[in-house]
């Protein structure tokens, strides 16, 4: 999976959510830049960044939008999952409410994204373990269930991040 400068032979949009707080822009800025901010700020309205990857001799160009898990700072919902191969579903490690919203998260998801659409359950934050308020074989269990891939990440300490698009990214493929 190296970076390719040349010709794109794929554009695939994915889409991050989940409730505020839980790293979205932040698996989003350790992805597509190889950075972390531990001050990060609500994200408001609608971002997106890409990056190119090669998967399979294939150019694919990755455009992940990510927006915000406030009510009052989210965008047109429609808009958001218009076109979108992919979803990353996000739920915090350490606040056990992140992954109870998760159902209401993937109706969300089901109502407005294509049915056909890739879906990857991931719990954020591995790296506050001590804090760990959802077991792992819970997440595991809900992920089976629903038929999402599951994985959890850590931002901070980049574990897991780059599996989790690439992930996504080749089943899509
Ligand atoms: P909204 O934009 O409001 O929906 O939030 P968000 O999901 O985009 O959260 P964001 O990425 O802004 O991260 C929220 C806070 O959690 C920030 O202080 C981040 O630095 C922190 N954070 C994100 N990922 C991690 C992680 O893997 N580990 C730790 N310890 N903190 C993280
Ligand atoms: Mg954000």
């Amino acid at each position: 999976y190296g970076d390719a400068s040349q010709k794109i032979d794929y554009v695939f949009k994915v889409v991050l959510i989940g409730d505020s707080a839980v790293g979205k822009s932040q698996i989003l800025s350790r992805f597509a830049r190889n950075e972390f901010s531990l001050d990060s700020k609500a994200t408001i309205g609608v971002e997106f960044q890409t990056r190119t990857l090669v998967i399979q001799h294939k150019s694919v160009k990755a455009q992940i939008w990510d927006t915000a898990g406030q009510e009052r700072y989210r965008a047109v919902t429609s808009a958001y999952y218009r076109g979108a191969v992919g979803a990353m579903l996000v739920y915090d490690i350490t606040k056990r409410q992140t992954f109870d919203h998760i159902p209401r998260w993937l109706e969300e998801l089901r109502a407005h994204a294509d049915k056909n659409i890739v879906i990857i359950l991931i719990g954020n934050k591995t790296d506050l373990e001590d804090q760990r308020a959802v077991p792992t074989e819970d997440a595991k269990e809900f992920a089976e269930k629903e038929g999402l891939f599951f994985l959890e990440t850590s931002a901070l300490e980049a574990t897991n991040v780059e599996e989790a698009f690439l992930t996504v990214l080749t089943e899509i493929f």
